[in-house]
C-alpha cells in the first residue's frame, strides 16, 4: 500500500484533493436531493454533486437542482425501446459526468444487472420502511396496513432486486394509533433526511466490506 507523503509528487493536502463526484437521481419532488445538497453546502458531505438526473422532466427537484446551479438531465425512460437500452443511456450520462457513486432518491425506475455491474457496490438507495419489511411502492401504506408499531428509513446498496441489496443504515420510528399515511410518512422523511447524507459519506469514505448480505464497517466507522 502507498502510504501518502508529502514527499511524492502526486501528494497533495487532504483539502485540495478533488471531492468524489456524486450523482442523484430523481423522479419527483426532491427532498432527500435537497437533504444531500445542504449536507454538501454544511460540509459534512465532502461530495460534489455533479450531475442530477431525472426520468420525468416534470419532476420538481429539477427546478430546485436548477435553482441552485446544478446539471440536471431528464432521460425519458420512454424514449428508450428497452429497458436495457434505457440503462445504459443511463451509465452513458453518469460516466460522462465523471460519477462514482450513484444516489437514488425516489427515482421510480428498475436498474438491471447491466446497470449495477457498470457501477459495483456504487448505487445506493433510501426507501420509506425497515426493509425487508414492505418493499415496493407505498411501504408506508403497507406498513399502516399491517399494523406494525415500528417502521422507518432504510438505506442499502443497490442490487436488481427491488429493494434487496444489503443495509447500510436503518432508523426507526413508531406508528402512532391516529396515523395517516401522510403523517407516518413526513415522520420518516425526516429520518431519510438525516441518515441518506451520513450513509453517502460513509461509503464516500471507505473503511467497509460487503459479506454475503452484510455491510461490515471497520472501527472507525460506524453504521449506526
Ligand atoms: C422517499 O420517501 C424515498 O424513500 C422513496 O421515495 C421518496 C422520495 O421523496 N424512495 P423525495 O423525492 O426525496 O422527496
Amino acid at each position: 500500500m502507498r502510504v501518502p507523503s508529502p514527499d511524492r509528487e502526486d501528494w497533495k493536502p487532504v483539502e485540495n484533493r478533488p471531492l468524489p463526484n456524486i450523482a442523484v437521481l430523481i423522479s419527483g419532488r426532491g427532498s432527500n436531493l435537497r437533504a444531500i445538497v445542504s449536507a454538501v453546502r454544511a460540509g459534512a458531505l465532502r461530495a460534489n454533486v455533479a450531475l442530477v438526473l431525472s426520468n420525468r422532466a416534470d419532476a420538481a427537484g429539477l427546478d430546485y437542482a436548477r435553482a441552485e446551479g446544478l446539471t440536471a438531465v431528464v432521460l425519458k425512460h420512454g424514449d428508450f425501446a428497452s429497458r436495457e437500452a434505457y440503462d445504459m443511456a443511463l451509465v452513458e450520462e453518469l460516466r460522462r459526468h465523471d460519477v462514482s457513486l450513484v444516489c437514488l432518491a425516489g427515482f421510480m425506475r428498475q436498474l438491471g444487472a447491466g446497470f449495477c455491474e457498470a457501477f459495483p457496490n456504487a448505487v445506493l438507495n433510501v426507501h420509506p420502511s425497515l426493509l425487508p419489511s414492505f418493499p415496493g411502492l407505498h411501504a408506508q401504506r403497507q406498513a399502516l396496513a399491517h399494523g406494525v408499531i415500528l417502521s422507518g428509513a432504510t438505506v442499502h446498496f443497490v442490487w436488481p432486486e427491488l429493494d434487496a441489496g444489503p443495509i447500510l443504515m436503518q432508523a426507526a420510528v413508531p406508528v402512532l394509533p391516529n396515523d395517516t399515511e401522510s403523517s407516518l410518512s413526513a415522520r420518516i422523511l425526516e429520518e431519510e433526511h438525516r441518515l441518506y447524507p451520513s450513509a453517502i459519506q460513509l461509503v464516500l469514505e471507505g473503511g467497509w466490506r460487503i459479506e454475503g448480505r452484510r455491510v461490515i464497517a471497520n472501527a472507525a466507522a460506524t453504521l449506526r
